[in-house]
Formats: structure tokens, sequence, C-alpha cells
């Protein structure tokens, strides 16, 4: 099966399949990918320092293993147990340190697990996670508009907080294939935003449409909680409004001891289907 220990993927350079040679993947052509000594492997050729910075992916990191989205993880694995056809390659396009990957697996046993970001913080996180599982997921540092995977490969493709690359999702998509896409819904960290701007509005909630993918379920999962000091730094600083909030707003932020707040996503599914 494509992606158990990397084999299987292609080589970045000439698309020829990569094969395991002891702590190597290589093509036909001798293009040599060395694994990590957390077994992750770097496939994102010319594009260094792309993806999330380090800050960002321990923050990230450092709040999810906190467990307020554990909801929201089980969530997308129940989702796409219900809608996956026959188990096979699920592939987690722009998948951080592989928080949702690890969840989803919980529901579906019998499938193999592959995750891409060009951020190599995370995906450093996300394989070190993944050590000495039998069932280990596969990691690579790899862009998700043309991610190294052969036509056909996947019975899955998930988009959790990240673009989503629905033409590349499409071409590496089996035919009854599904993409998962999970965004924030509207109420998303009313919260937060409450105590960090003055109007806050409500996160816009556009109609998700893929040309090539029939729309199968939009599912909402809402609940409260009650974020803890220590964890309420690493939230601001996983999300985008450690870029677009002023200084003394932050501070105000950071000063109050936790806040308690809407938690809203939105998990849209849907099935490939012919053009
Ligand atoms: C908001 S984070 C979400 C990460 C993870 N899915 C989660 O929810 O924990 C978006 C991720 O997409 C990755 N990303 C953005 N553009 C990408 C691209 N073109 N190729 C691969 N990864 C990308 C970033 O590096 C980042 O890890
Ligand atoms: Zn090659």
């Amino acid at each position: 099966m494509t992606g158990r220990g990397g084999e299987g993927l292609l080589c970045p350079l000439c698309k020829g399949v990569l094969s395991r040679e002891g702590g190597s993947l290589v093509c036909g052509k001798a293009h040599r990918f060395d694994l990590s000594a957390e077994g992750y492997v770097n496939l994102a050729v010319g594009k260094s320092g792309a993806g999330d910075n380090r800050a960002m992916c321990r923050a990230r990191r450092d709040f999810l293993v906190a467990g307020y989205y554990r909801p929201f993880a089980e969530g997308i694995g129940r989702a796409l147990a219900a809608a996956m056809a026959t188990p096979g390659v699920v592939c987690d396009a722009g998948c951080g340190e592989g928080y949702y990957l690890r969840a989803a697996r919980e529901f579906l046993p019998t499938c193999s697990f592959i995750g891409f970001d060009l951020a190599k913080d995370s995906i450093r996180f996300a394989a070190k996670a993944e050590r000495g599982r039998e069932d280990a997921a596969f990691f690579a540092v790899a862009g998700i508009f043309d991610m190294p995977l052969p036509d056909a490969s996947c019975a899955a493709v998930t988009s959790v907080f990240a673009p989503v690359p629905a033409e590349e999702a499409r071409r590496v998509l089996g035919e009854t294939g599904v993409l998962l896409v999970a965004r924030p819904g509207a109420r998303h960290l009313s919260g937060m935003k409450e105590i960090l701007y003055k109007a806050p509005y409500d996160n816009p909630e556009k109609p998700l449409s893929f040309p090539g993918f029939r729309l199968l379920s939009e599912e909402r999962i809402f609940y409260r909680a009650d974020i803890g000091k220590d964890d309420m730094k690493n939230l601001f600083y996983m999300t985008p409004y450690c870029y677009k909030t002023a200084k003394e707003d932050a501070e105000r932020f950071f000063a109050c001891g936790g806040f308690f707040t809407e938690l809203d996503f939105l998990i849209s599914l849907f099935r490939k289907e012919p053009l």
C-alpha cells in the first residue's frame, strides 16, 4: 500500500516510484532521500523554509495535546469512517503535527495514514509521535499542491484548518474517494476574540464547492470550554490572531487568567465524481 514506510511515494525530481533501501528512499534514477532519525523524509526539493514557523508548530502541538479539540478530532474520524467506501490510504494534506491524523486512526484501524506539510518542525513532531508503532503513519515534508503520490492511490484526503488542494486531491483519490475539509465555524473562539477586539465579528461560513466533487454532508461540532492560563498563550500563537493583533490588545489578553469560549467547527465531506 502506498505510503507504508514511504514505499511507493514519488520522487520529487523525476516522479519515479520510491523504494526503501535501508534508511533511504530511492527512485529508479538513483535520486536518494534519507529518512531522518525520527523517520520522516524531506521531499520538498527547493521549498525549504516554507510552512508554519517553529514557534507556531510548537504552540499548536502543545495546545492540541491538552485535549480541548478532542471532540472535534473524533468528529473527523467518525465522519471519515462513515463516508469511506473501502479502507485504503488516508492522506492528511497540511497535517501539522499529525494530531488529527492520529485521532482519525482510532476510527479507521484498517487504513494506512500519510501526512504532508511544508513545515519541517511540524513533520518532525508528527514523526516523533509515531516512533515504535507497528502501524505508524508516514510523514513527509512536501507541498500539498504537488503531493508525491501516484494517481488514484488514496481513499481519502483530509484538509484541517489548511489550504484545500482540491484539484490535487482529485488526482490522488481513487474513484469513490472522499475529501474531508474541516474549518472554523462562525462562533469559533468567540470568547478569545471578545477579549482581543473591541468589535469582534463572526467567522464567515461560505458554502464550499470544488469541481469534480459532490458534497455529501456538512456537520457542525459545537461546544464550550474554559481555556486555562497556560494553554491560552499556545492557542494565541497557533492562530492567525498572533499576526493580526495590536501589541496592547495581546498584552491585555495575556494578563487574563484564562477565558471561556465557544468552540465551533465545520466538517464538510465530499465524494469524488466524474467531471
Ligand atoms: C493552520 S495549520 C493546520 C495544521 C493541522 N492541520 C492542524 O489543524 O493542526 C496549516 C498548515 O498548512 C501547512 N501548509 C500551508 N500551505 C502548505 C502547502 N502549500 N504545502 C504543505 N503544507 C502547507 C502549514 O505549514 C501548516 O502546518
Ligand atoms: Zn528520481
